[in-house]
């Protein structure tokens, strides 16, 4: 059985006071990590912050790194520098990186293989376009994705990798992929780890849905067979919203 996770994305929100403010509100609410997983990715700004309030059950995430430890990368943050203040988990390769800063499944393949190094744990990001879903090009889309950001990883990562599938029409915009959609896609990912793997990697893999996931249309997300969890802008800023999308994981 694959443990479902939860993970909150940020994005550029809250200043150092409102991301306290929502972590004294949440604490001594989360339940168990045996049970789910639960992740906040928040802004550079705050991860230490963060770190020293998470408790015993929720775990802090990064919402980008670079490739390499250490150069002249001017306003960069490398993953071997996440690591070191305590931060568990990275994303890598949302769509909103991979459309308004221009990173690459190159660039993408290469933080993935640095995460693994530094021991962060990544959550890759795939999805399409309206333009592309319509045009019947979703599966060749986020086949694509997958081979070039996976590239030369083990099969020992990839079991160990989160995939969030985030088709780009749904993110922000209240349109959430019905839960059919959104299962089916998530299938098609598990079958392509399958092939470029085995069924063991596919199996074990978790696999989260991303786009205007909030509290009224989760349960019915999380109880499709593939849908591991979920992965949350807007609803996971209000501490509230965010224990009860986390408690929906576990029903
Ligand atoms: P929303 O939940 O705000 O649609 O954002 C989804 C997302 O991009 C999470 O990474």
């Amino acid at each position: 059985m694959r443990k479902p996770i939860i993970a909150g994305n940020w994005k550029m929100f809250k200043t150092r006071d409102e991301a306290l403010n929502f972590m004294y509100q949440v604490n001594e609410k989360m339940p168990s990590n045996k049970l789910v997983d639960s992740v906040v990715c928040a802004q550079f700004t705050v991860l230490r912050d963060l770190v020293k309030r998470q408790g015993d059950e929720l775990k802090i995430g990064a919402q980008n790194m670079h490739f390499a430890d250490e150069g002249a990368y001017t306003g960069e943050v490398s993953g071997l520098m996440i690591k070191s203040i305590g931060v568990a988990y990275v994303i890598i390769g949302h769509s909103e990186r991979r459309a308004m800063f221009n990173e690459t499944d190159s660039d993408i393949n290469k933080k993935l293989h640095k995460a693994f190094e530094v021991e962060l744990n990544p959550i890759l990001c795939v999805g399409e376009s309206l333009e592309e879903r319509e045009n019947n090009l979703t599966e060749k889309k986020i086949k694509d994705q997958l081979v070039a950001d996976l590239a030369n990883l083990t099969k020992d990562q990839v079991r160990d990798l989160v995939i969030a599938y985030e088709p780009i029409w749904a993110i922000g915009t209240g349109k959430t992929a019905t839960s059919q959609i959104a299962d089916e896609t998530c299938g098609f990912i598990r079958k392509t780890i399958e092939e470029l793997y085995d069924k063991e990697t596919s199996e074990a893999i978790r696999i989260q849905y991303g786009g205007s996931v909030k509290t009224s249309n989760i349960d019915e997300l999380m109880s499709m067979p593939n849908i591991d969890g979920a992965l949350i802008g807007g609803a996971s800023l209000k501490a509230d919203d965010f224990i009860t999308l986390v408690n929906a994981a576990i029903k």
